[in-house]
């Protein structure tokens, strides 16, 4: 029996909160615990109170009612307001979780069944786990190599889908040192449970002395490596036009496509483009110059490819391109998608009879 109490104790019911975000999004949980509490106390009396109130009574015929309107409005319009409340404070707190800090420090991601293989600018690599340093903001970038998996960390209060494809992203700021978990939350092949591992928040000396150890060159050194391994040096050359576009400066610059539309070389483009090289061809340059890379790279390689890509671009970018934004374009405030909405509601026109 005793035991039993004890196994129950043990379990954590509600998460560890190690970030500023943690605290923001427990405060609008408890806040809809609070409003569903109190409608439901409120429902329940009434159907009691009511039940009660109107039985049936011998020799007393039902009287018919006709509705209220100061009632039907007031509950109308206080539930609204309540849920105006609710969709206020979410999209706000979504805002914020969807537009990393310009100064993060970026990370990469790859999901694999069933394994989570990270990758910091540096060149440290670890294998399910992470480890960051306190207060500063983390960006991660994730790709997955075969399904669809999530990266979970409970204490930190983010969880994002890794979907094959494409790059998904997340950010923290961790603001207490501490040893957190890490899950896969989807569903991912039978051994799913076991795709876990831990973020460790340091403080920064600890983190310097971590990030210190055995790294075999940055990632964007490892990625020049294999852009001479591939061959892509001998097409892409460094400072003269060769078969295929030169790669200074290209990323998170627009370039002009062959079909006359124009596309900014964030990662997603980047990768694309190393995969499927025929998907988006650029102004001026042949199809079918350049080999297919799906399958022959990795998730990794293709991120390592990037940083090297990346690393070529020196000179100040064009205004209106942030280097290392987002790869998921950049979610707009609350306000404007709200009236963005309106004005296309009300473009549309309803189909002629
Ligand atoms: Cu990966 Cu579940």
């Amino acid at each position: 029996m005793w035991a039993s109490y004890r196994f129950f104790a043990d379990i954590p019911f509600v998460a560890p909160s190690a970030s500023k975000e943690a605290a923001e999004i427990d405060l609008l949980w408890w806040f809809l615990c609070a409003v569903s509490l109190v409608m439901t106390v409120l429902i329940f009396i009434g159907v009691i109170f009511f039940a009660f109130k109107y039985r049936r009574k011998p020799g007393v015929a039902p009287v018919a009612v006709h509705g209220s309107n100061v009632l039907e409005i007031t509950w109308s319009i206080i539930p609204f307001i309540v849920m105006l409340v609710m969709f206020w404070w979410g999209a706000q707190l979504f805002y914020d979780a969807q537009n990393p800090p310009k100064d993060a420090e970026e990370i990469f991601v790859v999901g694999k069944q069933w394994m989570w293989k990270l990758q910091h600018s540096d060149g440290n690599r670890e294998m399910n786990a992470l480890h960051v340093p306190v207060g500063r903001a983390v960006k991660l970038t994730m790709a997955s190599e075969d399904v669809i998996h999530s990266f979970s960390i409970p204490a930190l209060r983010v969880r994002h889908d890794v979907v094959p494809g494409h790059y998904d992203a997340l950010w923290f700021r961790a603001t207490k040192p501490g040893h957190y978990r890490i899950f896969c939350t989807e569903y991912c092949g039978d051994r799913h449970s076991q795709m876990i591992g831990f973020v460790d928040v340091l403080d920064q000396p600890d983190y310097n002395t971590w990030a210190g150890g055995g790294s075999t060159g940055t990632l964007a050194e490892q990625g020049q490596q294999l852009f001479t391994q591939n061959g892509c040096s001998t097409c892409h050359l460094l400072n003269e036009q060769g078969r295929c576009p030169i790669m200074k400066n290209v990323y998170n610059h627009p370039v002009e496509l062959s079909d006359g539309h124009t596309v900014i070389a964030d990662d997603a483009y980047l990768r694309e483009s190393i995969l499927e090289p025929n998907a988006k061809i650029v102004k001026g340059f042949d199809a079918n110059v350049m080999p297919n890379f799906k399958g022959q790279l990795s998730e990794e390689n293709v991120i390592q490819l990037i940083a090297y890509i990346k690393s070529l671009s020196t000179t100040a970018t064009p205004t209106g391109v942030q280097p290392g934004a987002a790869p998921a374009p950049a979610i707009k405030k609350p306000k404007a998608v709200i009236k963005a909405v309106i004005k296309e509601a009300a473009a549309v026109t309803p189909p002629q009879q």
